[in-house]
């Protein structure tokens, strides 16, 4: 490829974005100056929280219109002007959602040898893969036997809490968006049950499934979801909040859930943010990388090819008809 190819932000959207939020530039590939390092993205992970910037009300920044969108990358380095780095070498950084990018040496971390298939150092065995982890281990104190519940569940991150948690020794009941996603956590992912949402009554089979209540709620939509769930907790449950799928795409936030639910239950309300776990990830790739290659944990990618299709996989992780961790095959 000669040109570099950049996906911009061109509005800020007020309710789903739409792809013509976003605008394609072709341009010259940068030139790396002292010390600095050429990638040229393979993939590009998509992730909700880029709902969030575009909006300006993220924790990591926001983008504004013109910008070229962010985005964590693993990319093949092209020309490196660093002893660390060499041409050739697959590394992960933030390239944005454009082909080629210019990254300082210290930016870089060369992506885990042991991670197959490597677009797997976006999804599960990355940043989502270690929020579940750092949600299951470090927040929601969870002991055998305890019956969990987690929402939007066949992602990333939904699909890890399952299943780290079925691994060791919980009752998991998923909750999503489709049947083709239910029999999918249920058939290959080990999920004990899980709802379809969009086609059920919530309330009634949460109360089938969970008759003694729920020990532990991982929760990453917020809005009606929560507020059916929590009206469902056990006794001393836990509750970890990780995402709002479902007020991403609003300025209008939902009502949220009563408050003397969680008094009711006497239960622990954890707020998660991946950015306070970073250190952990030896530990996690360590402890969870064995449980993929055993195939304990099962995983879908959601890959689209082409950086020019990256506003409209964006649109479709934004309104859920994502399946599974969204990337691009650049
Ligand atoms: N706290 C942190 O540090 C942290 C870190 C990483 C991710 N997260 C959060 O974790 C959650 C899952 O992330 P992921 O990367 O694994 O994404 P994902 O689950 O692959 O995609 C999002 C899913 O949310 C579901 N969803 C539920 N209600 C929705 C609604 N009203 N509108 C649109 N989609 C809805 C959709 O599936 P259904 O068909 O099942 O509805 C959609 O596929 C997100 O909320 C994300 O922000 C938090």
């Amino acid at each position: 490829m000669s040109e570099n190819i950049q996906i911009r932000l061109k509005n800020r959207p007020e309710n789903a974005p739409v792809a013509q939020d976003f605008e394609v530039f072709h341009g010259q590939i940068p030139v790396a100056g002292a010390g600095e390092v050429l990638c040229r993205s393979l993939y590009l992970s998509l992730d909700p929280y880029m709902r969030g910037q575009i909006s300006g009300r993220h924790i990591s920044g926001a983008i504004h219109p013109g910008d070229t969108m962010r985005g964590e990358t693993i990319s093949e380095i092209v020309t490196s002007d660093h002893p660390d780095f060499k041409m050739g070498d697959v590394v992960m950084h933030q390239g944005g959602w454009q082909v080629y990018s210019l990254a300082e040496a210290a930016e870089l971390t060369l992506v885990d040898h042991r991670i197959e298939p490597v677009s797997l150092a976006l999804g599960i065995m990355g940043m989502p893969g270690l929020t579940a982890y750092a949600g299951m281990l470090y927040l929601a104190e969870l002991k055998a036997g305890d019956r969990l519940v987690v929402s939007a569940a066949s992602g990333a991150v939904g699909s890890m809490v399952g299943q780290i948690a079925r691994i060791l020794g919980c009752e998991v009941i998923g909750i999503a968006g489709t049947d083709e996603k239910c029999r999918w956590l249920v058939e290959e992912a080990g999920f004990s049950h899980c709802i379809n949402y969009k086609k059920h009554d919530l309330r009634g089979r949460i109360e089938k499934y969970c008759p003694e209540g729920i020990d532990v709620y991982f929760d990453n939509v917020g809005g009606e979801t929560l507020e059916v769930v929590m009206g469902q907790l056990a006794l001393g449950a836990r509750v970890v909040l990780c995402g709002l799928m479902a007020q991403y795409n609003t300025d209008v936030v939902p009502a949220g859930p009563n408050p003397a639910t969680i008094i009711r239950a006497r239960a622990t309300v954890r707020g998660l943010v991946v950015y306070d776990h970073f250190d952990k990830k030896q530990e996690f790739l360590n402890k969870v990388l064995p449980w993929v290659e055993q195939g304990l944990i099962k995983y879908r990618e959601d890959v689209t090819e082409g950086l020019e299709n990256a506003p409209d996989a964006f649109v479709r992780l934004m309104t859920g008809k994502n399946f599974g961790k969204t990337i691009i095959k650049i």
